[in-house]
Order: structure tokens, then sequence, then C-alpha cells
């Protein structure tokens, strides 16, 4: 396995990670500049491909943000590896999570940020966004990229294969395959209603954490992915009160 490191948009960089066996990338993202920031970490046994990426951008100990979108291994597994490689980094996340999770599971006090918070790193600034249970996590939230317009999705439209570092392509089918299989996202009355909040931010491009950086028209991606979460929620609302029956084999 390598690694490859795309600039995305200007000063944001895609690292990328495919590991054939289970057919599926493994993204983080490097924001430069004078307080560089890296949202997802990836897993423990990661650690050293993502820091060699890393050092191909910056140096790794001039990182001084590390961020994920919720508490999962790999999104956040190698967080103190980050944190012992980099000596004044500090782990941001939204509060909630840093109450339930990080305060405990971090090497050194995290940094809590509020909902709508930013960082500046320098020349971009990431605003916090809470998403919680969108698409899982108590913990769950976002980071929109405000000068750039990139929206850092985490697991929204996860999806299999290698695929381009950038596409136009349509993301959301693949998202709509991959989670009809894995049925990763809690479906919940408020889960479209979030993500419309996240089209309404009109983002140039989306950040993807399992695929590709899409640079298409993002905004009507996020709305029909909203759609399509809408229609599984009514189905399966349907479903529990007996008026369809349940999918063959389900
Ligand atoms: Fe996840
Ligand atoms: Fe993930």
């Amino acid at each position: 396995m390598d690694t490859t490191v795309t600039e995305v948009a200007p000063d944001v960089y895609r690292l990328s990670t495919y590991v054939p066996d289970a057919d599926f990338q493994f993204n983080q993202y490097l924001v430069a500049g004078a307080e560089p920031l890296l949202f997802h970490t990836g897993p423990r046994a990661m650690f050293p491909l993502v820091a060699e990426a890393v050092a191909r951008v910056l140096p790794v100990e001039e990182l001084r943000w590390i961020t994920f979108g919720h508490v999962e291994a790999d999104e956040c597994g190698s967080m103190n590896a980050w944190l012992a490689a980099a000596p004044r980094a500090e782990v941001a996340h939204g509060a909630m999570g840093c109450v339930v999770q990080v305060g405990d599971l971090a090497d050194r006090p995290p940094r809590p940020l509020a909902d709508g918070e930013v960082i500046d790193v320098g020349d971009r600034r990431l605003r916090h966004i809470d998403t919680p249970h969108v698409p899982h996590g108590w913990d769950a939230g976002v980071l929109f990229e405000e000068t750039t317009g990139t929206l850092l999705c985490g697991d929204l439209f996860t999806a299999f294969g290698a695929g381009p570092a950038v596409t136009e392509a349509d993301v959301v089918g693949p998202a709509l395959q991959a989670e009809d299989l894995f049925r990763a996202t809690c479906l919940t009355p408020g889960t479209a209603p979030a993500i419309r909040a996240l089209a309404d931010l009109r983002p140039a491009t989306l950040g993807l954490m399992h695929g590709p950086a899409f640079a298409g028209d993002c905004e009507q991606a996020l709305r029909d992915l909203a759609d399509a979460y809408d229609e599984r929620l009514g189905a399966e609302g349907m479903r529990m009160h007996g008026a369809v029956p349940p999918p063959a084999g389900g």
C-alpha cells in the first residue's frame, strides 16, 4: 500500500491510502498554513504511511491541530501518535465529543469546539459544524474551509473502490450502494435536514473520507443524498408499521 497526496483545493491536500483487500480508501485531509491542521488521523497501523505523506507537504512536527469527524479507529485511532510526533499539536473536537470521548482518550487535553467555532490556521478558516448522529456517532461533526469552500464531510458519501483523487462524476449512486450494504448511516428524522443544512453552505468541493474529492455540483449532491435518506427512513417506517413486507431475505 502507498499513500497518494493530491492538492484538491489551494492548501488543502488529500492523503489517500487504498486497501485492496477491503476495496476501500482511507483519506485524511491536511490544511497547510501557519497552524497546519489534519482532518482524520487514520488507524494506528496506518500512522507510518500517513506521517510519511504529511511529510511530503510539511514537517510533521509543525502540525498544530488534529481533528476528525467522529471517534472511530479510522478517524482518530492514531491521535496519540500524532500528539507525540508534533509537540505543539492539540486535538480539537466538538465539545460534546470532548466530554464523552476525547477528554479520556487523548494523551493531552483536547480543545473543545463550539458549534460554528472557527479554527483560523493562517490563510484558511475551518468552521466546525456539529452534526450529531450524522452520518453516525453522537460526537459527529464536519469542518468547512470557508476561503476555498471545501467541506470536509468525513463519512458522508462513503463508497467502495479506488477511484480518482478528484472527480465530477456521480458520488451519490456509489454512496447509496455502499449504504445499502453497510447500513452505516443513522437514519433519523434529523438526518436529511442536517445534510440539507450542509448543502446550504454551497461548497465548491466535498472532501470524502472514503471516496474521491468531489468537484461537481456539491449542493445538489448533498440534497440528493438527503432525499435518498429520507426515502429510506420513510420505507423503514412503513415496514415498522406493517404497511409493507420486509425486504427479501431481511
Ligand atoms: Fe465512521
Ligand atoms: Fe470513516
